[in-house]
């Protein structure tokens, strides 16, 4: 696998898979921006973790994100803020997989306290190892980020 820039980061509740994910990404050779917390004893609101997620990519430090809190649902929405993401919640490599080919997302989301070791791997190996297909996505894609502001 092409060696690629990652930005990782969780609450106190994603902070033990993340480590775990951190672990198997540096193992492939990734290079890896942890952007903490580094231990779980402190409280750490999911919202300031996504907004330094949106922040990092909108530089450019990295193409791609992981996000973790407890069920991944609280940094989805958060993370689903930003026209410049598209953040995906995954909860198997299947998942993963459609997230990259037809909805070309940038942010992987995994629920830490719901998903077990195993399914985390598979989900980070699914998501870089998959290509956008772009084709018939495109065009939904491209409307993502153009939604309207006006109700
Ligand atoms: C933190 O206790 C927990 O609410 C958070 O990690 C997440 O699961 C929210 O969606």
């Amino acid at each position: 696998m092409q060696e690629k820039k990652i930005i990782i980061t969780s609450d106190h509740a994603g902070c033990e898979a993340k480590a775990i994910v951190k672990e198997h990404l540096k193992e492939l050779g990734h290079i890896v921006f942890d952007y903490g917390p580094h231990s779980a004893d402190k409280a750490i609101d999911y919202p300031d973790k996504a907004y330094m997620m949106a922040k990092g990519l909108a530089r450019n430090e990295a193409q791609i994100g992981i996000l973790l809190c407890g069920t991944g649902i609280g940094m989805s929405i958060a993370i689903n803020r930003y026209k410049h993401v598209r953040g995906a919640l995954c909860c198997n490599a299947e998942m993963a997989r459609l997230a990259r080919a037809h909805n070309n997302a940038n942010v992987l989301i995994l629920g830490g306290r719901t998903t077990d070791k195993q399914t985390l791997i598979e989900c980070v190996d699914a998501f870089l190892s998959t290509r956008y297909e772009s084709g018939r996505h495109e065009i939904r894609v491209k409307k993502l980020g153009r939604m309207p502001d006006e109700l």
